[in-house]
């Protein structure tokens, strides 16, 4: 069988599916999954780490760029309802299974598609945008994520990102201060850190 990415368009893979049971912000939830999509086996330890961080609002309007099955976006929903939460994944199949784990769990204030980045959102007004980015895509799709980020964002609104320490964190760092001015680390744990940084509402 060939070598595939977990960021495969379209895998080939047998899905070989398993049924994860976790808790997350003291909820339960569970997450199908399938071979070939970022972290099938357990929940990644870094989107753990987001999870437990990020600051979401009821009302929030919230944007997860590159979901995989979904725990970060589906933790955001819950916790932004009313508000909305928009998925997005290059990965077929990862879409599918977090469309499908936004039912399991009972969420509907979901929306989830197959794109690359926000190119099908531009304009849309998100207070917050969620990511455990692809670094294993390389630094050009990981740096348009940060601009894509900035320019989805309503003036005042919130990125969260999160990245292993050994595994080009500090670069990501200085790509985020480059386009949103400042940032700051806001959690570190088993190796990873999470960075916050604010649309400026001068931006307006
Ligand atoms: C590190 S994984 C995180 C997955 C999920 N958010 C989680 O925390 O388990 C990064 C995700 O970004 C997706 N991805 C890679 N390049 C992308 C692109 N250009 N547009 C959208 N998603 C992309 C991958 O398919 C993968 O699911």
């Amino acid at each position: 069988m060939k070598f595939e990415h977990y960021f495969s368009y379209c895998p080939a893979a047998p899905p070989n599916r398993r049924l994860l049971h976790t808790t997350l912000r003291g909820e339960k939830y569970q997450f199908y999954t399938e071979a070939s999509v970022f972290s099938r086996d357990r929940i990644d330890a870094g989107t753990r780490l987001l999870v437990e961080t990020m600051d979401i609002q009821p009302g929030d309007t919230v944007a997860d760029w590159g979901c995989g099955y979904g725990p970060l976006g589906l933790v955001a929903a819950r916790l932004a309802y009313p508000g909305q939460c928009y998925l997005v994944d290059i990965n077929r199949r990862a879409v599918a299974l977090a469309w499908e784990n936004a039912r399991l769990n009972g969420l509907s204030n979901v929306w989830v598609w197959v794109g690359d980045g926000f190119s099908a959102v531009e304009g849309q007004p998100f207070t917050v945008v969620v990511s455990n980015p692809p670094l294993r895509a390389g630094k050009k799709v990981v740096s348009r994520l940060v601009e894509e980020a900035f320019r989805c964002l309503r003036p005042g609104g919130r990125l969260y990102l999160v990245a292993r320490t050994r595994q080009g964190a500090k670069s990501l760092l200085r790509q985020v201060e480059a386009i949103f001015s400042q940032a700051e680390t806001v959690a570190r744990k088993g190796g990873y850190r999470v960075f916050r940084a604010e649309r400026a509402r001068s931006h307006e």
